[in-house]
């Protein structure tokens, strides 16, 4: 598995960056790998478009900070993981935590996934999106009565229990509502994701499910087999996020499967699922190298018909919650550069007009981002930069270490890709600042499906 450890990044940033960051023999060049489908610069005036929609028409549109999202991308990357993972006969949810609202629900009803919702919220996203309630699976540490009883009431088609208590809770919620409602139990089954820590959830100690090996798992199985109300489908396994191959998944599938087997030994039954969750990394800056969804698939089909074989179950149905292999590589943030500021012998300070109000990642996980300058071509050498927005939080960080040409000034255009993912969804309006849009961009033609927030927003709570 690789590892982002912030540390390892960031121990040599300074005049050259960290080790990974190699100043580029053109400015100007994009990596393909960071950016959608169909986001590309004009070879001359060197200004990017998207679906053939170029960033100056879009800012002086809806102007910035802007989501800028490639809608045959998003719908494309869902449709191969759809692809790749239906070829080994598994389902496919997209995590909505990742990105949500109704224009996306729109998209993924249409093209057949299913829908992981983990609060009251997400799951009213659904709802309202008119997203058939068989294909949602609900989670959440700490679901309340309100939203188990929605959950029932709307018809979800899982609910993956997370605690001793709440399953009780739930299988009295189902009771009442005269259903038996389908669930699966969270296994936390010791298998770390060696990404950030706070992004790696299948450790022991942490908040999320049952104890694979202080006998939790066991024990959850047990009792929601007492409960008529409640149909035992399968187990859920969720290690962790920005992961880059399949020795996580195949370690975790490993665990659960004996876990299975042993279901099986001890009460006559074989679940019929197995969820192993998301977590599939892409690129952010060029020192990530993501895999294509197929090969994931294969690596995790190998594996759970090797195992199922040793130890003679049936392998189960398998699911995935991919969120930020399908909305992150899908979208770039559009910013205006405004103050840029010269720390001698250190690096420039470019400041945009956004912030960790849109993108929080680098402050919350010490998360690595790329960008460039979208407006114009530059012909300056590169300088190192560090991308910073316009809190009032010295930790304001959006780009930590990027080489942008050394004529970037007030009144240029900024791209970050990869921002599909957790930016819009973790937005905040820290200082005042409004949530920007999120514009999709299709065929030449750019329409807003997250309108920006006003400053009639930002009070619209106060009494
Ligand atoms: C249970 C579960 N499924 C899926 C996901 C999506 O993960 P990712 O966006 O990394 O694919 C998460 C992320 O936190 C999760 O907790």
């Amino acid at each position: 598995m690789r590892t982002h450890e912030a540390g390892a990044l960031h121990a040599t940033a300074g005049r050259r960056g960290p080790e990974w960051l190699r100043e580029p023999a053109d400015v100007n060049a994009l990596v393909p790998i960071l950016w959608s489908e169909n986001t590309h610069r004009d070879g001359v005036s060197g200004i990017l478009t998207t679906a053939g929609v170029d960033v100056l028409d879009l800012a002086s549109e809806y102007g910035t900070p802007a989501y800028i999202l490639d809608e045959s991308d998003f719908r494309g990357r869902a449709r191969d993981f759809l692809q790749a993972f239906g070829g080994i006969g598994a389902d496919v949810a997209d995590a909505g935590k990742a990105f949500l609202c109704q224009e996306v629900v729109r998209w993924l009803a249409e093209d057949g996934l299913g829908l992981d919702v983990c609060t009251g919220g997400e799951l009213a996203a659904a709802i309202r999106g008119c997203f058939p309630a068989s294909r949602i699976t609900m989670h959440g540490n700490n679901k309340s009565t309100a939203e188990l009883a929605r959950a029932v009431e709307a018809g979800v088609g899982r609910i993956v229990v997370d605690s001793y208590e709440e399953m009780v809770r739930l299988a009295d919620i189902a009771d009442r509502h005269g259903v038996t409602q389908s669930v699966l139990v969270r296994v936390t089954v010791g298998v770390e994701a060696h990404t950030h820590e706070y992004i790696a959830t299948a450790h022991e100690d942490q908040k999320f499910g049952f104890s694979l090996a202080g006998g939790d798992a066991a024990e959850a199985v047990r009792r929601t087999l007492k409960l008529p109300s409640l149909r035992l489908t399968g187990l859920h396994s969720h290690i962790g996020s920005q992961i880059f191959d399949t020795q996580g998944f195949e370690a975790a599938a490993r665990r659960v499967l004996t876990l299975q087997a042993a279901i099986r030994d001890e009460h006559g039954i074989q679940l019929p699922e197995l969820c192993l969750g998301g977590g599939f990394g892409i690129a952010y800056t060029t020192q990530d190298d993501p895999l294509p969804p197929a090969e994931h698939a294969l690596g995790i089909r190998a594996i759970i018909d090797s195992e199922s074989e040793r130890l003679q179950l049936d392998p189960p149905r398998l699911s995935v919650e991919p969120g930020r292999a399908i909305a992150g590589p899908s979208t770039f943030t559009l910013y205006e550069v405004g103050t840029v500021k010269d720390v001698d012998g250190i690096r420039t300070y470019v400041s945009v007009d956004g912030g960790m109000s849109d993108n929080i990642r680098a402050a919350l996980y010490d998360a690595a981002y790329s960008c460039t300058l979208a407006s114009r071509r530059s012909e300056a050498a590169p300088i190192l930069a560090r991308v910073v927005g316009k809190h009032c939080e010295a930790g304001d960080i959006i780009v930590r270490d990027e080489f942008l040409p050394a004529d970037i000034s007030a009144g240029d255009l900024l791209a970050v890709p990869g921002t599909g993912a957790y930016c819009r969804s973790m937005a905040n309006t820290y200082n005042h600042l409004p949530r920007p849009a999120v514009v999709a961009v299709q065929d030449g033609a750019a329409r807003v499906i997250v309108r920006r927030e006003t400053e009639d927003d930002l009070f619209r709570l106060d009494v």
